[in-house]
């Protein structure tokens, strides 16, 4: 028994550093992230952490159309998230805006 406790640390330290041990973790694409810099979302969001507004991965579990994740941007409705203060609509080019939608309504 003591024995097995003290590889524990060893075991954790090995099952952290090896590589696809598990399921990835979602990850923000190489090409959305450089826009949700560029329009300031990282001030109030991140991919799984609470900051000012929900993490991402919350809004992802909303399960969203694109089209509507577009329209609560452009216009935001904060009764969706009681507890956060309301975010103010953001500007963001279609283009743009559309790839930022596409990944959040892919979310798994
Ligand atoms: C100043 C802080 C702030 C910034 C900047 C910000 N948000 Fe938010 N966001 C919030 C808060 C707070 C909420 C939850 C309350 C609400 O929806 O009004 C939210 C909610 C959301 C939601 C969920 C909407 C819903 O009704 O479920 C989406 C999608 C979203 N933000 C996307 C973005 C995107 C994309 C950007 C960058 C263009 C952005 N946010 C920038 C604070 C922010």
């Amino acid at each position: 028994m003591k024995k097995t406790l003290a590889f524990l640390p060893l075991l954790l330290l090995l099952a952290a550093f090896t590589p696809a041990s598990k399921p990835a973790d979602p990850e923000i694409p190489a090409d959305v992230k450089p826009l949700l810099e560029k329009y300031g979302c990282v001030a109030c969001h991140a991919l799984n952490r609470k900051l000012v507004g929900p993490m991402w991965t919350d809004v992802g579990a909303k399960k969203y159309s694109a089209k509507r994740i577009m329209q609560l941007v452009a216009k935001p409705e904060p009764a969706n998230w009681p507890g956060y203060p309301p975010m103010a609509a953001q500007k963001v080019p279609k283009a743009d805006l559309t790839k930022i939608a596409n990944w959040l309504s892919s979310m798994k």
